[in-house]
């Protein structure tokens, strides 16, 4: 049997992509490690974790005598490297916690991977997951490709490059089996309650304020995080060592777009009168250095690997309106303490 480590697989992405690979590859053995910080959330796997091909281990990517231990333990022919900080506004207010987890976390992840394959990296997979805000912002028109000049603007998006130049480096200077993806923006179940789409759903149901910032008219490419954790499963099965490869969907919206749609959709679903919640739509302060649009152009895996998403936006927001509607108590038990505080220094008392 083949064993994998996920890491950060209690988090966002990091549980959909432990689901697809444990449920799809029974003669794989998936090794999540995550140091559940305040994104990482067991209750999010509560449907595999007994799976015998599963095991979970509590830790830190920093720690480089836990991650030596369990390099020994287990002979990993794979890595999935998805344990980051992943939020921007967190990053503008403790920007620290970025360099730590995302650029030494990483470097102290390579290091070890690169110590215990060293005589056998033949066959092996080192696949890091990053973002695409790493090519910084766009004006109205153009896209992200593979060749785009890296131009970080924030400090999430300063550190995800610096982890994705350092696991570059470990390709040409150790001839380490990477591969990298860069991916738009990610919406659907489990989204932790700070990033937009989850934070307004949560705010619609309960009658509170949606903070947009600025104007409302900064523009993402949301992609459905299903097909997102598809498309890491293509690469990492079919992908090209050494290569990089941008995830996205064409399916760019401002953020008010965006909010008035959840408004209209979410007023249908509770028997609300139309027009109900988009009177919770409150202007607040821009965020500091906001980049302004991000697209990606996803045409070197649509061409090489044959990957699609296979899911129209507003299916898709549906599915996680339903979702979050359904699952009312795990929107409350991540939304309860430190949550609370950190909204509150954010957005002020509700
Ligand atoms: P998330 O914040 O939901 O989850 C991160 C997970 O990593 C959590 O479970 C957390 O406990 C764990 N973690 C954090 N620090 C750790 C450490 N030091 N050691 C071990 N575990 C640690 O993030 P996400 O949205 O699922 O993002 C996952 C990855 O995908 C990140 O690398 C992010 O940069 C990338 N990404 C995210 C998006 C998006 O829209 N969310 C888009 C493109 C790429
Ligand atoms: P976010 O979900 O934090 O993702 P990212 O910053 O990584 O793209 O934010 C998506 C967009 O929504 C971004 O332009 C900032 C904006 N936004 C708001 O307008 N209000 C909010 O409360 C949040 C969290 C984000």
């Amino acid at each position: 049997m083949k064993s994998v480590l996920i890491t950060g697989g209690a988090g966002f992405i990091g549980s959909h992509l432990t689901r697809l690979f444990v449920t799809k590859y029974p003669e794989y053995h998936i090794v999540n490690l995550d140091k559940l910080t305040y994104a990482g959330n067991l209750e999010n796997l509560r449907d595999i974790e007994t799976a015998p091909n599963y095991s979970f281990v509590k830790g830190d990517i920093c720690d480089a005598e836990l991650l030596s231990s369990l390099f020994d333990q287990y002979d990993f022919t794979g890595v999935l490297h998805c344990a980051a900080e992943s939020h921007v506004d967190r990053s503008i207010t403790d920007p620290l916690a970025f360099v730590r987890t995302n650029v030494m976390g990483t470097v102290t992840l390579l290091h070890t991977v690169k110590d215990k394959w060293k005589d056998k990296m033949e066959g092996r997979i080192f696949y890091h997951i990053s973002t695409d805000e790493v090519y910084g912002t766009l004006g109205d028109e153009g896209f992200f490709t593979e060749e785009t000049a890296y131009d970080p603007r924030s400090p999430y998006s300063a550190s995800k490059a610096s982890s994705d130049h350092f696991v570059r480096a470990f390709y040409h200077t150790y001839h380490l089996p990477v591969k990298i993806s860069n991916c738009s923006n990610n919406y659907g179940p489990y989204h932790f309650p700070e990033k937009l789409i989850p934070l307004c759903i949560h705010n619609i149901i309960n009658n509170k304020p949606l903070p947009i910032y600025g104007k409302g008219e900064n523009v993402r490419d949301w992609l459905f995080v299903v097909d997102h954790v598809r498309a890491i499963d293509t690469i990492f099965h079919q992908g090209k060592i050494g290569e990089t490869y941008n995830i996205g969907g064409h399916n760019e919206w401002t953020n008010i777009a965006l909010v008035k749609e959840l408004c209209v959709q979410i007023d249908a679903k509770l028997g609300r009168a139309p027009g109900t919640s988009e009177q919770l739509i409150t202007y607040v302060k821009d965020r500091a250095g906001h980049d302004l649009r991000y697209a990606i152009d996803a045409t070197k895996l649509k061409d090489e690997l044959d990957w699609m998403p296979s899911l129209q936006f507003e299916e898709g927001l549906s599915k996680t309106i339903d979702w979050y509607l359904a699952n009312t108590a795990w929107l409350e038990n991540v939304t309860s303490g430190a949550y609370r505080e950190y909204y509150e220094d954010m957005y002020g008392k509700a």
